[in-house]
């Protein structure tokens, strides 16, 4: 672990490196317990910088020689760096080290799992492997000799192709890759372990063939279908879209149960959480599908933007992932296929925005999309940079149009391919390509997205002059977390107006050419700007920020009224569910900040319902429409924020939305049966979730009204169901609802499915996120702390309890006795001792406390001190607490 206090980092200092590595040849003997590691590199001056000693980084390393030009050469450690005096010119470095992967718990560098060697490096776990300049612009080409038993790993990968392989005395076998791609260290990857692979050879539209491997453990097999079909779907949407083709002959994925994030793009050995990969219609729900194709398409995509062009530091790491999940969402809402199904998609990507970075870029953790300093960089994998950063590209493309977009891409592809490079080549390629464009004349501007932190906030207001029939719209714009020398943003408000009997207005727009349109993007790039549109017949009511066309929070100053026509009528499909967003939060906001009991009106229910009964509507829609906000988006509301009183408003409407239309829920649950076999299409899936949600309320209201029908059903649909969406529905309806039949339910499901890990994972999420109910979730997550399944040393199972609970169930954690405070503490703690990735994460829950109401303010503080005081945290986890306490 590294530990003390480690010097912030800041992207101002960037310094190209005083040598360069051209290539790298690679020798690892694999054991478990001491590993031998053998590097040879071309070492060559880069003549801009002065000369000065060769510094490498490395860490939990045993160095055993050092030689230049085949001399042994002495060095110096000096805790996680190398220092030796290297001649002022260009030499070979040969380096021998050994690791220990058995021991490395923190899941970065080289380690072991399940029986196999696997590798992570990104950001810096190439150190942790052998010394080396572990910078991204530092790139090399690598051939790579893998050693180790043949039985135990028959199966040994690296990047590139394989060039030659064979058996060696004492039943050890080898394998030489090469990757003839310059590549940063954190690209590198190593797998050896005992696999199958499901492959499929694949041509090209250039002719070109290549093979797809697709590696799992043994028995998991029958699992990797879903993901190769998405591979494959992703190359010929990448190379559709942005005529981007695969350049390797070989492209591999690996699964690994013990693993930090989701997945790795490392140059074509993608290593993948088996969480990201495998999935079966038994074992999996649809969201998971879902999930898994966008994770195998992004991956892939990375192929382009991240891998043959990379970051320069990693400052710029938003330049490959916001760009990534750009296109990764692109993918997935083209895979959806009909308008509702993309408008579905982008209502997921904005509710996730809404509960993840919003919060994020209003706390302690706010940092711009690119940050301008850090101290450890595993802890800027965040919200802001891929999600905030994928709606600024999407900025791009709005202002751009999608030609004059993917003409950015082709020429920052001219310019940059095989470089390490900067957001600010990005925003410059993109605004060449389109000289006449308003990216092109406001660039600057633009580019405060990139330096700003802080969600700005847009209000607008009307006004309708009946006798001169023009509508005025006034939008202004602030930002209170923008720090020094803020200045406006550039937000595009894609809008419409809707007249009263629900038609869109046609659009005329003072000083401006076109004319009749029915929607428009306005530009606002002052504080305050007026638009006014002329020959207006009637008071319309305006739909802004369609799409959700910028990441801003919106004031729109409608009437209840004003958003029962939008819900009713507006063209935008997301807008008619921000709407039914906006009715409900705006209930929700009274009753928590009047500290009354939350009523739910006539109206809003008979809305609600006619939501659920529209023929018009898919499904999947409604499905969102009908969902409440999540309590972390509540909060961002307000000044001040209890927990409990949120929690209390959001059960209460839950309970009055399953009274007031239990006949329309069971109407529901009846009417979206999927009948024949399970197919993770859009439209099935969308059915799939408003029966869920039907289900759920309905038992749910059985529950209040002591009516043992559903749960009955409930209980009954857990054991027969024939897909994962459809049982674990009917077992969260019964745990989420404290039916008496969740327990039963829970244990049969765990009995069940006891024997597979990414199963068992689900059934402790559900139970660490159930809706608080008399400290029961609370006393039960206490309990799971002690159920032999559970361990901190496999991430996926201690995000499926600990994160689960603290990060993402505000309603259990908070709690007045502040028991959630000291279970998190301790819990920090003992995982920062085995995984300080996974650790600060966690460390993270505790980001708003600041804005906490007595007496969850102080206890919070409390345990952050508390936690800060320990004389053993890891780097990540003490940056986390030291800003949460600045
Ligand atoms: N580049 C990976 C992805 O988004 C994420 C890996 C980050 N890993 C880490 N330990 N910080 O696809
Ligand atoms: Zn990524």
């Amino acid at each position: 672990m590294r530990e003390g206090t480690a010097p912030v980092i800041h992207r101002l200092d960037y310094q190209a490196p005083t040598y360069w590595i051209a290539t790298v040849d690679l020798t690892l003997d694999l054991d478990p317990a001491k590993t031998l590691i053998t590097s040879k590199m071309a070492v060559k001056r880069n003549a801009t910088q002065a000369h000065g000693a060769l510094v490498l980084h490395g860490e939990e390393l045993t160095p055993l020689r050092v030689m230049i030009d085949g001399e042994p050469v002495s060095f110096r450690q000096d805790g996680n760096l190398l220092h030796i005096d290297a001649p002022d010119r260009d030499f070979e470095l040969v380096i021998r080290n050994t690791c220990c992967p058995e021991k490395n718990t923190a899941l970065s560098g080289l380690y072991t799992s399940g029986g196999g060697f696997f590798t992570q490096c990104e950001a810096e776990g190439f150190r942790r492997i052998t010394y080396f300049l572990d910078r991204p612009d530092v790139m090399a080409v690598y051939t790579v000799l893998l050693r180790a038993d043949k039985a135990k790993y028959p199966i040994l990968l690296s990047n590139g192709n394989l060039v030659e392989q064979g058996d060696l005395d004492g039943g050890k076998h080898f394998a030489k890759w090469h990757d003839p791609f310059p590549k940063p260290s954190y690209l590198f990857a190593v797998v050896a372990a005992d696999l199958v692979a499901r492959e499929q050879r694949v041509v090209t539209r250039s002719g070109k063939e290549h093979l797809l491997q697709v590696y799992v453990r043994r028995g998991d097999l029958d699992k990797t279908e879903h993901a190769m079909n998405s591979l494959i779907a992703s190359m010929i949407w990448d190379e559709a879209r942005f005529k981007l083709p695969l350049d390797l002959e070989r492209f591999m994925i690996v699964g690994v149960s013990d693993f930090n994030m989701g997945a790795m793009e490392n140059k074509g050995l993608n290593i993948f959480n088996t969480s990201a990969l495998l999935c079966s219609p038994a074992t999996q729900t649809d969201a998971d599908f879902q999930r898994v194709e966008a994770i195998v398409a992004h991956e892939y995509f990375h192929n382009w933007t991240g891998n043959r062009v990379t970051c320069r530091d990693w400052f710029q790491l938003s330049l490959k992932e916001g760009l990534t999940v750009f296109r990764d969402r692109e993918f997935s809402m083209d895979m959806a296929g009909s308008p509702s199904a993309r408008a579905v998609q982008r209502i997921q990507q904005v509710r996730n925005l809404r509960t993840m970075q919003f919060p994020e870029d209003a706390g302690t953790m706010a940092h711009s999309v690119r940050p301008d300093s850090y101290t450890e960089i595993n802890n800027f994998y965040t919200a802001t940079v891929y999600e905030k950063g994928a709606e600024v590209v999407g900025l791009y493309q709005t202002l751009l149009g999608r030609e004059g977009f993917a003409q950015g891409m082709a020429l920052y592809f001219e310019r940059h391919d095989g470089q390490a490079v900067t957001c600010d080549d990005f925003a410059q390629a993109m605004a060449d390509a389109n000289p006449d464009s308003a990216l092109a004349s406001r660039l600057d501007a633009f580019k405060r997205w990139y330096s700003q932190p802080g969600t700005p906030q847009v209000t607008a207001r009307g006004h309708y002059d009946a006798a001169a029939q023009t509508y005025t719209l006034t939008l202004t714009q602030r930002n209170p977390k923008a720090g020094e020398g803020a200045a406006p943003q550039l937000i595009p408000v894609r809008m419409g107006l809707v007249g009263a009997e629900g038609h869109a207005l046609p659009l005329n727009l003072a000083g401006q050419a076109s004319v009749g349109a029915l929607e428009t993007v306005l530009l606002l790039e002052q504080a305050e700007q007026s638009f006014t549109f002329t020959e207006v017949s009637s008071q319309p009511v305006p739909s802004l920020l369609r799409g959700f066309s910028a990441p801003v929070l919106l004031d729109d100053g409608l009437t209840d009224a004003e958003r029962l026509t939008l819900l009713r009528h507006d063209a935008d499909a997301f807008n008619r569910w921000e709407a039914s967003q906006r009715l409900a939060l705006r209930r929700l906001l009274d009753a928590v900040q009047s500290g009354q009991a939350l009523e739910l009106d006539i109206g809003f229910l008979d809305a609600m319902r006619a939501v659920l009964r529209d023929p018009q509507l898919d499904p999947a829609f409604k499905a969102e429409a009908l969902r409440l906000p999540e309590a972390a988006y509540i909060a961002e509301q307000l000044p001040v924020v209890d927990p409990q009183a949120i929690h209390n408003a959001v059960e209460a409407a839950w309970d009055q939305l399953a009274l007031a239309l239990r006949d329309d829920w069971a109407w529901a649950f009846e009417a979206h049966q999927v009948e024949g076999g399970y197919r993770p299409t859009a439209e099935d899936a969308g059915r799939r979730a408003l029966a869920n949600l039907a289900l759920a309320l309905l038992v749910r209201g059985s529950a209040m009204l002591a009516d043992p029908v559903w749960p009955g059903k409930a209980y009954q649909q857990v054991k027969d169901a024939t897909n994962m969406t459809e049982r674990f529905g009917a077992l969260s309806a019964l745990v989420q609802a404290h039916a008496g039949l969740a327990d039963a339910a829970l244990t049969h499901f765990h009995e069940q499915f006891a024997h597979d890990a990414l199963v068992v994972d689900k059934w402790f999420m559900l139970q660490a996120r159930t809706a608080e109910r008399d400290g029961k979730v609370f006393e039960r997550v206490k309990k799971l702390l002690q159920h032999p399944d559970f361990t901190l040393k496999n991430p996926n199972r201690a995000r499926s309890l600990l994160v689960q609970f603290c990060n993402l169930n505000p309603g259990a954690f908070h709690r007045t006795d502040a028991g959630g405070y000291v279970l998190w503490a301790d819990q920090v703690a003992a995982l920062d001792a085995i995984n300080p990735q996974v650790a600060a994460r966690l460390a993270r829950a505790m980001d708003r406390w600041s804005t906490l109401a007595e007496p969850f303010r102080s206890a919070a503080q409390e345990a952050l001190k508390r936690l800060s005081e320990r004389p053993t945290l890891s780097n990540d986890v003490r940056e986390i607490v030291t800003k949460a306490l600045e």
